[in-house]
């Protein structure tokens, strides 16, 4: 064994710079659900028994967070006044659910990760697959809140005018499905945008629709959306001007399936409408931040719920265009473009 110590040493300073971040994820959760980064946004400097205060959280324990939260680097201190503060960078990240830098809900999306690591172990070793359904709730919320960033920042002023003739169909009045559109986020804000237009949200995930109904209520927007539990390749209806598929479609077992109904539920000059993860063709393209976050989640949670299905085609989150436009090509589709993107997503646009 000839052992480079550089290299070594190396890597160790790596993984424990990384412990940090995996022990201080469920900090953040803390963090969230008990609002104290919401009490220290905009409030300035402020000593531990002010944040105790003004959250209710017990001192000895608000002390304690603050410090991993300062070593973190989420919040600042001053060594001097012995003051924290939430800085307003750090409020965008961890408060402002509008904010289009909110992560929060990628915290959660990690909790729910540990807490099915024995499930999917299981999958590992017999090669079954794992549903949607199948894994903690904090999956369902912290995908919600963290992808409903890039919908409110992205989808009506970008994505959606990357279609062709699509945002003015919108804006006239067009009947939209939404499909495996799990807590309804983009169901709402395009509902919210074109209210001349009927949407129809459809997930196979019961307690999804549940809770994207109260959402559309709450949201005001009841009047032109529903939600219905349906499954990609059965889904009721047609005539669609646009089917949209945001980050689910590598998630079914049989994507050509699915895409050969959303073909066949789409008026003649309808379009669908596809968002994936960004990802390149190759693995090697995808060994970079972003690609790592989706590996991780694709070998935890997408990649099962896929082998759980019928087919079983375990696309993985980082399929890439190429892979993408031959299950449109399989699906009967005559065109497919990519039609936008961002650091995150792909928006592929297909039509028959
Ligand atoms: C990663 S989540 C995305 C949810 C939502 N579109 C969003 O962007 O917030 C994937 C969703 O696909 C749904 N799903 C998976 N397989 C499905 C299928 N065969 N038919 C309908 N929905 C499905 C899951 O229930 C889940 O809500």
């Amino acid at each position: 064994m000839a052992v480079d110590e550089a290299k070594l040493n190396a890597l160790v300073g790596r993984i424990v710079e990384e412990f940090g971040a995996i022990a201080n994820a469920p900090l953040v959760v803390l963090g969230d659900r008990l609002g104290l980064f919401r009490k220290m946004a905009g409030a300035g400097p402020m000593d531990a028994e002010a944040v105790s205060d003004a959250s209710g959280v017990r001192l000895r324990y608000a002390q304690e967070w603050l410090n991993a939260m300062a070593a973190s680097g989420y919040v600042d201190y001053d060594a001097k006044s012995g003051r924290y503060r939430l800085s307003d960078e750090a409020a965008m990240v961890f408060v402002d659910e509008d904010s289009p830098a909110f992560l929060a809900g990628g915290f959660e999306v990690l909790g729910a990760l540990y807490q099915d690591l024995d499930k999917v172990q299981r999958a590992f070793t017999t090669g079954t697959g794992l549903g949607w359904h199948e894994h903690h709730p904090m999956l369902f919320s912290g995908t919600e809140r963290f992808f409903r960033a890039g919908y409110n920042t992205h989808l009506v002023p970008e994505w959606i005018p990357a279609l062709e003739g699509v945002d003015a169909k919108l804006r006239k009045g067009a009947r939209v499905a939404d499909v495996g559109c799990g807590f309804g986020a983009s169901t709402i804000v395009m509902a919210r945008a074109y209210p001349a237009s009927r949407f129809v949200g459809f997930d196979y995930h019961p307690l999804s629709i549940e809770t994207a109904r109260r959402k559309a209520a709450e949201a005001g927007v009841a009047d032109r959306v529903e939600f219905q539990v349906a499954g990609a390749k059965d889904y009721p209806g047609t005539g669609y001007d646009m089917v949209a598929f945001f980050d689910c479609l590598h998630d079914m077992g049989d994507p050509v399936g699915a895409g050969r109904h959303v073909r066949e539920t789409l008026a003649p000059d309808g379009a669908w409408m596809l968002v994936e993860p960004f990802a390149g063709d190759t693995v090697a393209e995808n060994l970079n931040p972003v690609g790592r976050v989706y590996y991780a989640a694709s070998t935890m949670v997408c990649t099962p719920c896929s082998l759980s299905q019928e087919v079983g085609l375990g696309l993985g989150a980082q399929a890439g265009e190429r892979r993408l436009r031959k299950v449109a090509e399989a699906a009967g589709f005559g065109s497919f473009r990519r039609a936008t993107q961002t650091p995150f997503n792909l928006i592929f646009e297909a039509r028959a």
